[in-house]
């Protein structure tokens, strides 16, 4: 695994994007897997200046998103599909053809999450995924306690989770209880993972994923497995680590 610690959220997100530019770069027709929450946003930031002042082509890269809420239709502003287009699609040159989000308004979830693994199989799967962390280790909407084999599949949110989001919506109903994810056997099975973490907040959860035990109750931890896992975080998120470790890359093999 390769841990890079850098001193900020901005040379955090700068780093990541550098990496995702670098793989389009040498493979443009790159699957990418991204993910939504506020951590990546640095990220998407860098990717559109670098589109804009570089020419970063995005035209032939495909791309599939980690989850989405069921019931929520696409122009939703709490829904993911919102997110990516407003946050990174609609300022780059990405064929919308090749976006894969998953349908949280589908009729046959069950269906709808079949199709979405054999789309990433037809393309030959992911070259490279973006990941966020929760504070609790999750990774995607796999809360702890998912299996590490899963795969794309509809999972019930954490009551924490709906009430957190509850604040968002005006009526309660509309609260989504149920989210397609792809599974952590999905992520995976991509070819590079670059997580990324910033602040305090996530520092547990970093340092149990980097140094303690494998377990579904941290999904995290799982990346430990991956033959090419970036970890990309700021001094903050790797301050509770107890290898010792200095600023720049440590590598760990
Ligand atoms: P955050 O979410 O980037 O908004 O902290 C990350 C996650 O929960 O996966």
């Amino acid at each position: 695994m390769l841990v890079t610690i850098k001193d900020d959220y901005e040379s955090m997100s700068e780093q990541a994007a550098q990496i995702v530019a670098e793989q389009i770069r040498r493979k443009p027709d790159s699957v990418i897997g991204f993910a939504t929450g506020s951590t990546p946003l640095g990220l998407y930031n860098e990717l559109i200046r670098m589109h804009r002042e570089t020419g970063l082509d995005f035209s032939k890269i495909t791309t599939f998103n980690l989850d989405e809420y069921v019931g929520l239709p696409p122009e939703h502003d709490q829904g993911y599909h919102y997110f990516m287009w407003e946050n990174l699609f609609k300022h780059i040159n990405v064929d919308p053809r090749h976006v894969y989000i998953p349908d949280g308004m589908a009729d046959d979830i069950d269906y709808f999450c079949e199709w979405y693994e054999e789309q990433m199989a037809e393309v030959r799967g992911l070259d490279l995924q973006i990941l966020g962390i929760g504070a609790n280790g999750h990774i995607a909407f796999n809360e702890p306690g998912s299996s590490l084999g899963s795969r794309t599949r509809i999972k019930t949110l954490t009551s924490k989770t709906v009430k957190d989001n509850a604040r968002f919506f005006d009526d309660p109903e509309e609260v989504p209880k149920y989210a397609i994810t792809m599974g952590i056997g999905t992520i995976m099975d991509a070819r590079k993972l670059v997580l990324v973490a910033s602040s305090e907040g996530k520092a547990d959860a970093i340092q149990a994923t980097l140094e303690g035990p494998i377990t579904a109750m941290v999904p995290a931890t799982i990346v430990q497995m991956h033959q090419q896992a970036h970890v990309v975080l700021d001094t903050e998120a790797a301050s509770k680590l107890e290898y010792e470790h200095h600023e720049g890359i440590v590598e760990r093999k």
